[in-house]
């Protein structure tokens, strides 16, 4: 499929116009990858002798005993079995022992602060150390066990907002009960300047949900026939007589008590369970952006080795760096990225409860001036919706503390990037463009700050351990400069395991298409330097008179266009040319939308991408349909451009009124 858009380089390939950016100069001297020929090296050490290259890594962890076989064993071909990954199958460990205990007692770091918290309102801010990190987790666990409530393979659902008793996380880790977060919540929150409340979705949630256990912090579902429920004390002393109407709900004595009260008592010290590497750590649901949610199972020892060698060489953690993520827990980039990787590398890291323009479109540059952040994450979305604001808010604040920044989630279109990198890195920070998926755990293509010369827009070379080929329709692998089907030739730690409760359809959605491939389900083009460009979803490509165009590239021409701040592209049916461009464009803060505007946009595509590529529709949208993660919903909006009303399930939409407002404004006729 996407291979036919190989035909476009003859309407001009982005990729190959976009500036290269060397790597970080300064960094190099005590990078852990100072150079592309230490890269390489280690990269065909870990692609040729996997098992030694993983040993030598998790050799830096505690194993309470060794692997029982092979390192490494797997089927990645349905043709000759069960799919199956095992990494270091017989070997038994602990994840939070690992991040935890190991770094207080091996590495002396009891005192160092694990987390800066930085709560929605700016005067709300706490620290926690390592310590204080071990000992809530070891309390919590206690009272839960003294609940009775969750025990080894119990399945268990956190729903919190982001903030410290997230612990729970670790306390369950701990247990190895397989969490499965599909969305935080407790009591009630403050997003900005809305309340929400959060019990109340908890109870409707409940009442779906078949002999619920505990909930709120956590459910354990299936064991027993009655409900405890655990519930944070969060908002106290923050609410007007307005707001605590918003928070009432019924209380039920039987099943719901208060955290503070269970954990006042309780026991600082709690042993570890040991585990097998191959158990299950957590369950995780994927986005939602399109189909019914997947329950992505990851593994205990495979992600904890994975996520903590990414985070640190992709962000070439130093002990002294003070690094944030923005991403939610509840999202993959939370667990890998907040909580694990940083964790077990004993890092300090912020987490931030609130949103990007509260209480002013400055807060991400406050509190990275707040904490000297050094090391930051984000998703394009994020600064987009930030560069809409322009430099001045930014250039208010010191943001000479930061070495590197960091983008995941979709492609960033090269004003974004270039924005990014001038305005908040000062030309001093290289952006690591990390490509990843709930189901790989960690990065698989990405750049290594001190090593790869940059391309904006392109997440450059694969990481240690993963294999990456094009093919095209038929299967095959297209060598040198390529456009397909992003496929996995082989496994690296964190791949996951199964979609939970449903292998055949794990095999199905990721190893049937190709046999003998991980299938990604993105399209990417590899140039002639042999870097990766993500193009966007497979389902989502745009077939124009036959060629299929990405939706990545029609949106990075559109925001060229200086009025425009962000745009999301679907295809609509037509008559001649089988589908159509439909294109949303959200313009930069005072700017407004005219026909010339229209006309303009359309002249760029067409000049940027080629004739094929003009869009026959522009809508000028207020805003876009995103999940709670941050990815637009293209399925929503291709409905909006059709003026089909049976949207389906949206209820992960962050803001779900934005639908009728983009469907009161869409375009009749071109
Ligand atoms: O389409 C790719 C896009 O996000 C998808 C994975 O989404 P999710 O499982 O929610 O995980 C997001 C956080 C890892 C991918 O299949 N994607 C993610 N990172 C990038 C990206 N597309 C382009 N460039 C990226 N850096």
């Amino acid at each position: 499929m996407p291979s036919q858009v190989k035909e476009k380089n003859d309407k001009g390939s982005s990729a190959e116009e976009t500036p290269t950016f060397p790597p970080s100069g300064h960094l190099k001297k005590q990078a852990h990858i100072p150079d592309m020929g230490t890269y390489r090296q280690m990269y065909n050490r870990s692609i040729h002798k996997p098992e030694e290259f993983w040993m030598e890594v998790a050799s830096e962890f505690y194993w309470k005993t060794s692997p029982s076989g092979k390192v490494l064993d797997y089927n990645f071909d349905i043709r000759k079995g069960k799919i199956f990954v095992e990494f270091m199958k017989g070997a038994t460990t602990n994840v939070c022992y690992n991040v935890l205990d190991r770094n207080i007692m091996e590495k002396n770091l009891g005192d160092k602060t694990a987390f800066y918290w930085e709560g929605n309102a700016p005067d709300n801010s706490s620290a926690i150390t390592y310590w204080d990190l071990l000992k809530q987790v070891c309390k919590f666990a206690n009272v839960l066990k003294k609940l009775g409530m969750v025990k080894k393979g119990d399945r268990v659902a956190i729903y919190l907002p982001m903030i410290p008793e997230l612990y729970a996380m670790l306390a369950f880790a701990g247990f190895s009960s397989e969490s499965l977060c599909e969305r935080i919540l407790d009591y009630g929150v403050f997003r900005g300047e809305k309340l929400i409340n959060l019990k109340q979705i908890q109870m409707k949630l409940c009442k779906s949900v078949r002999k619920v256990c505990a909930f709120t912090v956590y459910i354990n579902m299936e064991m027993h026939p009655v409900a405890n429920c655990i519930v944070v004390k969060h908002l106290q002393g923050k609410l007007n007589n307005q707001n605590e109407g918003t928070l009432q709900t019924a209380w039920n004595c039987e099943v719901d008590s208060w955290l503070d009260e269970l954990m006042m008592d309780a026991s600082e010290e709690c042993g570890p369970v040991w585990l097998d590497a191959e158990d299950p750590l957590f369950i995780l649901y994927t986005s939602g952006s399109t189909g019914k949610p997947k329950g992505v199972l990851h593994t205990v020892a495979g992600y904890l080795i994975f996520t903590a060698l990414t985070f640190k060489c992709v962000f070439d953690y130093h002990e002294d760096d003070v690094y944030w993520s923005t991403a939610d827990i509840g999202w993959i980039t939370g667990h890998s990225y907040i909580t694990y990787g940083p964790l077990a590398n004993g890092a300090t890291s912020v987490l931030f409860e609130g949103i990007p323009t509260y209480p002013h479109v400055a807060r991400f540059w406050e509190i990275i001036q707040k904490y000297k952040v050094t090391k930051f994450y984000t998703a394009p979305t994020a600064i987009r919706l930030l560069m809409k604001y322009g430099n001045e808010v930014v250039q208010k604040f010191d943001l000479t503390s930061l070495k590197i920044l960091g983008t995941v989630g979709e492609p960033i279109n090269s004003e974004a990037w270039l924005w990014y990198y001038n305005v908040i890195g000062n030309q001093q920070c290289p952006i690591v463009d990390t490509f990843w998926q709930t189901e790989t755990g960690g990065h698989v293509v990405t750049p290594l700050p001190a090593a790869t010369p940059l391309k904006p827009g392109s997440a450059s070379f694969p990481f240690f351990g993963v294999l990456p080929a094009v093919l095209n329709e038929h299967g095959e692998e297209l060598e040198g400069e390529a456009e397909g089907y992003l496929v996995f030739k082989q496994p690296w730690p964190s791949i996951m395991r199964s979609l939970y409760g449903n292998h055949e359809r794990y095999e199905n959605t990721y190893f049937s298409k190709f046999p003998g491939y991980y299938v990604a389900g993105d399209g990417c083009k590899r140039d002639k330097d042999g870097y990766i460009w993500i193009t966007g979803r497979i389902d989502d490509m745009l077939n124009v008179s036959g060629h299929l165009l990405s939706t990545a590239e029609v949106e990075a021409a559109l925001t060229e266009h200086l009025a425009v701040a962000e745009a999301a592209v679907v295809s609509r049916p037509h008559q001649v040319k089988g589908e159509c461009i439909y294109c949303f464009v959200i313009l930069k803060d005072g700017k407004k939308f005219t026909e010339q505007i229209g006309e303009e946009l359309k002249k760029l595509v067409r000049e940027k991408i080629g004739p094929i590529a003009t869009p026959d529709f522009i809508q000028n949208a207020p805003g876009l349909p995103k999940t709670r993660s941050g990815k637009i919903m293209r399925r929503v909006l291709r409905q909006i451009a059709r003026n089909e009303r049976e949207l389906g399930d949206i209820s992960t939409l962050a803001d779900p009124s934005i639908v009728e407002v983009l469907f009161s404004q869409r375009c009749e006729a071109a």
